[in-house]
């Protein structure tokens, strides 16, 4: 099922990199399908990456609303995690759950909070996300993520 998922994300043009999981709890817009991440990234249940910004074409005049979204590799989105667009996540950072991502986020760093900031570098080298990292049940669909 998730194999479909990332399919009908890919025919939309979004990136997502090799071994990255996205759960099917979460969701990602493919409005404008400017939305990139890398490889062996985990997004978690309930995150949801927003590229295009329909607010904005009612606050600014001639504004198109458009944006994207870049997430380096090996990044961990908390669950309930929301990216604003025209937002950058750097590599082998974590974002904390229930996050709100509103500005760039740096490599390697934990950030969490509302509007999330950065809480602490992370200890180099980093461990890379693996599949016992993508929990799946005898279904093959995600447990808790
Ligand atoms: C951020 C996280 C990794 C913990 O990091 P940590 O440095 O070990 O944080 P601690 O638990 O020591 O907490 C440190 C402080 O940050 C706060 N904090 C921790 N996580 C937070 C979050 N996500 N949002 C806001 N504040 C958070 C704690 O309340 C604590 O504050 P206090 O010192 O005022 O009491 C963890 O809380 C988290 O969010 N994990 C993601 C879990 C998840 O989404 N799992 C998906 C299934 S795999």
């Amino acid at each position: 099922m998730r194999f479909v998922q990332t399919l009908y994300y890919r025919l939309y043009g979004i990136h997502i990199g090799r071994r990255t999981m996205i759960s099917l709890g979460a969701k990602l817009d493919v409005h404008r399908g400017r939305i990139s991440i890398g490889d062996d990234c985990l997004i978690t249940h309930g995150c949801v990456i927003v590229s295009h910004d329909g607010a904005a074409k009612m606050i600014w005049h001639g504004a198109t609303g458009e944006g994207r979204v870049v997430i380096g590799d090996n990044v961990f989105l908390g669950v309930n995690t929301i990216v604003l667009p025209n937002v950058t996540i750097g590599s082998n950072t974590v974002i904390g759950a229930g996050s709100l991502v509103v500005h760039d986020i740096p490599s390697g760093v934990l950030a969490f909070g509302s509007p999330a900031r950065v809480v602490r570098q992370l200890p180099v080298p980093y461990p890379r996300l693996t599949a016992n990292d993508h929990p799946k049940t005898e279904w093959g669909s995600p447990s808790s993520c």
